[in-house]
């Protein structure tokens, strides 16, 4: 595996790559790598000629410094995990690399980013527009990887690549579960194990909200679901929404809409958590 630190080794390394015609997929990350973060890396690896990486824990989608200060960062462990699924670069640049200049770019999303972890997160979707950005102009991928736990963003991304004429192809993962069902997510090995033996509450209350929709009508279904989650003790509820699965819009009926997934964000132990579950 190639390891670099600097753009311009990155780029002349992958430039050469490319013109010896090979195919490049790329998996971007913050690193503390988990199960669900080398499911993607298999899958561009698998679909690609090289699997390229990046490691960088970008501080301006950070909406709470303490959240940053408190990010896992091991980078020889991620190095030891992504030698297994065969990596051939990671870029794992410096803050200095990334942004010489603070970045000052405004996208603006619209009402995509004003949902959910848009509203309880102001700024961090532009954080991750700008960052995301900059590492497609580096490595210039022929596809991207995103896991579809971080929804909003895999629809942001999506957005900005449209928009923007960016010529890479988005590709969205399944959520990769730990056996009790809780989401893989780099936080939770920030989890006491008294909160980590109640985390599976998160994704069977997700379950219950498919069962129920059968009966339920979604905003009264919402409600029922929002009860449940404020009713558990130790779980602190940002929210709970059911939103149609492209512009992310809460949705107050069925009318047979197809692309409809439940989504929620929450406090266990001191750890932010999130998940969703597709409802049809
Ligand atoms: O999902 C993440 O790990 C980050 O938001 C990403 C996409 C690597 C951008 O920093």
């Amino acid at each position: 595996m190639q390891i670099f630190s600097t753009i311009s080794e990155t780029k002349a390394f992958l430039e050469q790559q490319k013109a010896e015609g090979k195919q490049i997929g790329f998996v971007p990350t913050m690193g503390a790598l988990h199960e669900g973060h080398l499911t993607l890396m298999r899958q561009a690896k698998q679909e690609n000629d090289l699997l390229v990486v990046s490691i960088f824990v970008n501080p301006i989608q950070f909406n709470n410094q303490e959240d940053l200060k408190k990010y896992p960062r091991d980078q020889k462990k991620d190095e030891a995990l992504l030698e297994t699924v065969d990596c051939d670069v990671l870029f794992a640049p410096s803050v200095e690399e990334m942004y010489p200049e603070p970045a000052t770019r405004k996208y603006g999303f619209g009402p995509l980013e004003e949902v959910m972890e848009g509203a309880f997160r102001p700024g961090h979707f532009n954080g991750v527009a700008v960052v995301v950005h900059k590492l497609f102009d580096i490595v210039e991928p022929h596809r991207a990887y995103f896991g579809e736990k971080d929804f909003q963003q895999l629809a942001i991304i999506k957005k900005l690549v449209e928009r923007e004429h960016i010529p890479v192809e988005i590709i969205g993962c399944p959520i990769v579960r730990e056996p009790d069902g809780l989401a893989m997510s780099s936080r939770n090995i920030r989890l006491a194990p008294e909160y980590r033996k109640e985390a599976p509450f998160i994704y069977q209350t997700l379950q219950e909200a498919k069962r129920r929709r059968e009966h339920l009508c979604a905003g009264p279904l919402r409600q029922m679901i929002i009860n449940l989650f404020e009713a558990h003790e130790h779980f602190k509820l940002e929210y709970f929404d059911i939103v149609d699965d492209k512009e992310l819009q809460p949705i107050q009926n069925w009318n047979n809409k197809k692309g409809t997934v439940a989504c929620v964000a929450g406090w266990l132990g001191g750890v932010r958590l999130i998940d969703n579950i597709r409802i049809i």
